[in-house]
């Protein structure tokens, strides 16, 4: 018999394989994504949107894990992006904008899918992501292609009218460069200089595909790095390799990452040189991020269309120019998923199967999981006292409850990296068990020098 929770990890993995076109299949085989939806719905890392209502297709919520690590991928991109540079600053701009936005960036011409109709079964597609085959009923009859904009359209204020009209961002690019006379004038930066955004975004997608890889609401990590117009092929360079690199340092193995450059006829309407950033996921090598050489298409847009001046006198040469723009733009929803695909593993401990998430410390839901390790009265002031040391510094879980073993297994099938377990000879001896997810080794530590100790270990 069915129950409440394989119901819901059914339908779960139902709306995760939503009208998606499986191609070959990757490194880890199909059934690892089976695998990764329900360790999320059964963790607490992703649920299906309005699933008590049956579901809210190409939507999904962030449960207690998952909001934690996707806090984290976004922080160690702010942290590599803008808190480590002197030459990028953020900005946090309005999701909904105006059509005078969308028509100068050429969004409400240009960011449509091509999209089709099959004639036998009547099931929607887009014509580029399925190789004339209907996935449904295997028909090669469809109606001709049209151009479907991607953008979700709704109205502000009480009237809906067409005065009225404003969109859902499809990017956050454009609030960098709507900003960037306000960024230049408050911050005194020059070209070269970058400005960060992380926010949600939205695109009213034909095919949502594969669980939170492609989805119609869903979150970005953009950056608009302004160069002067002679230095953008070089800076196009540096920011590939910069953002290769950030995959790998964070865990993703070489072997299931890479570059592509696009040819010419799949360039974006705004781009003159662009690679993606790819992922080998279970169905195959896709994008996380592109990078893209921008040229000085949107600042120029905005500027004919708004008649501000969008551009940059430089004083030591007497020059004004329109700076050209780099653009590394990333998916931190999706990102979170291929880190969790990279990161599954099952292997035996002890003669027993475990499945852990190799996470990188960085990403990790908890960080440390301080388990006292009896429900016994007596080790309670002192596990407190070590999970008040460590909370400030990291995120920590306080998990009592069955063996000791089993609290060991669950943090490693969420990645937790270290669990402190303290113990009755604590008590006499002021010191804990730090144990290591991945080699599974266990130290004593003094509980004065565990601070310093995990701090050493999470450099
Ligand atoms: N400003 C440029 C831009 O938006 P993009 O390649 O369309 O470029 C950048 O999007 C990244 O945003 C993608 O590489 C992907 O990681 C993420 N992304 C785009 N559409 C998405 C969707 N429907 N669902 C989840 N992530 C998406």
């Amino acid at each position: 018999m069915a129950t409440p929770v394989a119901d819901s990890l059914r339908r779960m993995t139902d709306l995760a394989a939503d009208e998606s076109p499986r191609t070959d299949e990757g490194a880890d085989g199909g059934d690892v994504m089976e695998k990764i939806v329900g360790l999320c719905k059964r963790r607490g890392f992703i649920f299906q949107s309005a699933e008590i209502y049956g579901g809210f297709r190409s939507t999904y919520d962030y449960g207690p894990l998952g909001v934690n690590m996707l806090r984290n991928v976004k922080n160690t991109w702010w942290r590599s992006m803008v808190q480590l540079r002197d030459d990028v600053v953020g900005l946090d701009a309005a999701i909904l904008s105006p059509p005078a936005v969308w028509a100068a960036s050429g969004h409400l011409a240009n960011f449509t899918d091509p999209l089709v109709d099959c004639r036998q079964c009547h099931s929607r597609w887009r014509a580029d992501k399925i190789d004339g085959v209907c996935p449904t009923c295997g028909s090669t009859d469809f109606t001709e292609a049209r151009a479907f904009n991607l953008m979700f359209k709704t109205h502000a204020g009480p009237l809906e009218d067409e005065g009225a009209v404003a969109y859902l961002r499809p990017e956050t690019a454009q609030g960098m460069f709507i900003n960037f006379a306000n960024v230049l004038q408050t911050t005194r930066k020059k070209p070269p200089f970058g400005i960060a955004q992380v926010g949600k975004s939205f695109r009213n997608e034909i095919t949502p595909q594969n669980f939170v890889f492609r989805t119609r609401e869903f979150e970005q990590m953009e950056m608009e790095y302004f160069v002067p117009p002679d230095d953008s092929p070089k800076w196009y360079e540096y920011w590939l390799d910069q953002r290769y690199r950030w995959y790998l340092d964070l865990g993703i193995p070489a072997d299931r990452l890479r570059l592509r450059h696009h040819e010419a006829a799949e360039l974006a309407h705004y781009s003159t040189a662009t690679a993606d950033v790819e992922f080998l996921f279970p169905w195959g090598w896709d994008e996380l991020e592109g990078i893209a050489n921008r040229s000085d298409y949107d600042l120029k847009a905005h500027a004919a269309a708004s008649g501000e001046k969008l551009d940059f006198f430089d004083p030591t040469t007497n020059e004004r120019y329109v700076p050209h723009v780099i653009e590394p733009a990333a998916g931190a929803t999706r990102t979170m998923m291929a880190f969790l695909l990279a990161a599954y593993d099952e292997d035996e401990i002890g003669g027993e199967r475990r499945v852990v998430l190799h996470l990188h410390h960085r990403l990790a839901p908890y960080q440390v999981a301080v388990l006292p390790l009896s429900k016994k009265d007596t080790l309670e002031p002192t596990a407190r006292e070590v999970l008040g040391l460590l909370q400030p510094h990291f995120m920590c879980d306080y998990d009592l409850t069955q063996s000791i073993g089993k609290r060991y297994r669950r943090h490693d099938e969420v990645g937790t990296p270290w669990c402190v377990t303290v113990d009755f000879d604590s008590l006499d001896d002021r010191a804990v068990t730090v144990r290591d997810r991945d080699t599974t080794e266990q130290v004593r530590v003094p509980i004065d020098g565990l601070l310093a100790e995990l701090q050493s270990r999470a450099q």
